[in-house]
């Protein structure tokens, strides 16, 4: 996916139509050099809140979801996702589960304390508005726990294969500056994490889920590699 195909109906269509691509994707990731994984990160600031209410859009699979209720049952969590494929995983996982987008969420003012928006921000064609819907969802003093990707996000093997860091309309390095213009206080933790690689083919699996030509003109390597990513949590209040 080029930055400018991030937000179009046709390609959130085409990439999440079944959840094989960003299976894919999470498989590969590890923690990085200080040992902390970013989805534990934003797992516990959504705890610490101890909401009795979630909500979560762009849930994807709903891996997120199901283990935060593994943790804590008793949560009332709602997970929605504009993919019906996505919508469908995360209801198989004993979820409540919805279709919806993030700019239109089916739900009463001030219903939920925490929203969760976990590596979907920089899809969404209108964040002011997504950003909005949240803040219409949260009740007073609610929180929006977030997480993003930096810049230099795979950095390295973008540009191994002949491509560009992916910019997107919400980077870590934009995230405070936008969640500001809706919610007074924001807080930001940036985790740097690894993505391994046994081979060249698998490497390249990964790049064909979001660019097929990378994926062809990433050089052979023969041993195991593993890459930095660059990832953000936030919190908005
Ligand atoms: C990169 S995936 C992240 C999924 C999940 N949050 C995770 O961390 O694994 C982005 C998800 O956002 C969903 N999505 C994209 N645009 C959306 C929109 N406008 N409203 C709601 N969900 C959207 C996609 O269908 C996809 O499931």
């Amino acid at each position: 996916m080029q930055p400018s195909e991030m937000t179009t109906p046709d390609a959130m269509s085409t990439q999440y139509s079944s959840t094989d691509r960003l299976t894919t994707r999470r498989s590969v990731w590890g923690p990085g050099p200080e040992g902390v994984s970013p989805v534990d990160a934003l797992r516990q600031a959504v705890l610490d809140a101890d909401p009795a209410a979630v909500v979560e859009i762009g849930c994807g699979t709903g891996h997120f979801a199901r283990s935060v209720l593994d943790v804590r049952p008793g949560v009332d969590y709602v997970a929605t996702d504009l993919s019906p494929a996505m919508v469908a995983s995360a209801t198989a996982l004993g979820l409540a589960a919805v279709v919806a987008p993030a700019d239109d969420l089916p739900f009463a003012d001030a219903s939920f304390d925490v929203a969760v928006a976990a590596w979907m921000l920089y899809h969404v064609p209108d964040l002011d508005a997504a950003l909005r819907e949240l803040r219409r969802v949260l009740r007073p003093g609610g929180m929006l726990a977030v997480a993003t990707n930096g810049v230099g996000h795979l950095a390295d093997l973008q540009r191994e294969a002949g491509g560009e860091p992916l910019v997107t309309q919400f980077t870590s390095e934009v995230a405070e500056a936008v969640l500001s213009r809706h919610f007074s206080h924001v807080t930001r933790r940036d985790i740097e994490t690894r993505a391994f690689f046994d081979d060249h083919a698998a490497a390249a699996a990964y790049l064909a889920t979001f660019d097929v030509e990378l994926s062809r003109t990433l050089p052979p390597f023969d041993a195991p590699r593993s890459y930095a990513g660059s990832t953000a949590i936030l919190t908005a209040r």
